[in-house]
């Protein structure tokens, strides 16, 4: 029996719901009727700048996209056969998806695809998460070989690393190439919001009229530069030390190794726990410049940051070690993602994501 186009694209859609950095969306799908095939293509010009370590946090997305994919199959039936990077010299094309009929079972976390967003309010601090919560979480990551899932729900602990943060939140501000590239993604309107339908709309950041006044204010990096001088980016910073302490636990995923293949996994894994703590009510918030600074020294030798912050991100990257140590942290590894998690009030706003009309391409041939 054919599948139908119908499918393929209520598919595709759920596939382009996954989490991306600043919505980016750095994704494009190709579907190839005959073979019962999906191509999913990475989109570099959709790519995150000087946050893109090797392509990692890309692939971090589109291993959620796979995810989405898998899962949304098993809804309909459809049982995808996925192979990674099946062309050696092309290293856009992400995966092969191969679909056919099968009688297995329905994923249960398909329900949740749409339901689950970013919440970037505070967390209660003091609703601690249920064990069989976090048990059910570590099952999710189980189902991926080489990937782990750490914790810290020591207060002391989630302080230390809220301060980490922080500080790496501060470079973030002082740094003219990131600022410039962070206001290319911000969405002020509803308009421009709809109309562009990816980046970040600052109603989502949950900053409040003031925030979002103070966006708009130092637009010009000159402005900020000036206002930097005067201690700004350890100000506005606050924010992110505030959010990370609010939560009752920070979360760590890791791969044993850091092979592009590796990224995709740990996305896979990312998107099952986003989805089943979204099924307990969860709320969860991606916190990633650290983990990104630190894999752009690990990986890249800290290039592009000026000796002053190199030196302050080796301190926090020392720091960090110490949090996690517990849990035999390996540097040949990939640092997949750090997040928080918590029980919350909702999120004021959700993002929204490209039409599927415009993220997929049908092959006639
Ligand atoms: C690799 C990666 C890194 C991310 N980093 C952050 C982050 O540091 N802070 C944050 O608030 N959200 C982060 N996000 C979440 C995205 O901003 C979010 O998925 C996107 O804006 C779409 O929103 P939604 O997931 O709520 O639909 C990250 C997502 C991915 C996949």
């Amino acid at each position: 029996m054919q599948i139908s186009i119908e499918t393929i694209k209520e598919i595709v859609c759920y596939g382009g719901m996954a989490p991306s950095g600043d919505n980016l969306q750095p994704w494009h799908f190709v579907w190839h009727p005959k073979q019962s095939l999906i191509q999913l293509f990475f989109v570099p010009g959709r790519g995150n700048s000087f946050f893109d370590v090797n392509n990692y946090a890309p692939y971090v997305a589109l291993g959620a996209v796979i995810e989405n994919i898998a899962i949304a199959a098993s809804h309909f039936g459809l049982e995808p056969e996925i192979n990674y990077f099946p062309e050696r010299e092309n290293n856009l094309l992400i995966a092969n998806i191969y679909l056919s009929w099968t009688k297995g079972e329905r994923d249960p976390l398909y329900e949740y695809i749409p339901k689950r967003c970013v919440n970037r309010k505070p967390y209660y601090k003091y609703w601690p998460v249920p064990i069989y919560v976090k048990e059910a979480l570590r099952r999710e990551v189980a189902r991926f070989p080489g990937v782990k899932l750490h914790w810290v729900d020591d207060s002391k602990l989630i302080f230390r690393l809220a301060k980490l943060v922080w500080k790496a939140d501060w470079i973030r501000f002082e740094m003219q190439s990131l600022h410039e590239d962070l206001h290319k993604k911000l969405r002020f309107t509803k308009e421009e919001k709809e109309q562009t339908r990816d980046g970040l709309a600052v109603d989502t950041l949950e900053v409040g009229k003031l925030g979002e006044w103070f966006l708009k204010f130092t637009r010009p990096w000159s402005r900020m530069q000036a206002l930097n001088r005067l201690g700004m980016s350890k100000i506005a910073s606050l924010q992110t030390f505030l959010l990370m302490y609010s939560a009752p636990i920070a979360c760590l995923v890791t791969t044993e190794r850091s092979e592009n293949t590796d990224f995709l996994t740990g996305g896979r894994a990312i998107q099952r726990i986003f989805l089943r703590a979204t099924k307990h009510r969860l709320a969860i918030q991606p916190i990633t410049v650290l983990t990104l600074f630190i894999l752009r020294l690990l990986k890249r030798n800290g290039e592009g940051f000026s000796p002053q912050h190199l030196s302050l991100i080796r301190q926090l990257y020392a720091d960090f070690k110490e949090i996690f140590s517990q849990n035999s942290f390996s540097e040949a590894g990939g640092l997949i993602m750090l997040f928080r998690l918590g029980y919350a009030p909702p999120p004021t706003s959700s993002a929204l994501r490209r039409k599927v009309e415009d993220i997929l391409t049908i092959k006639r041939d």
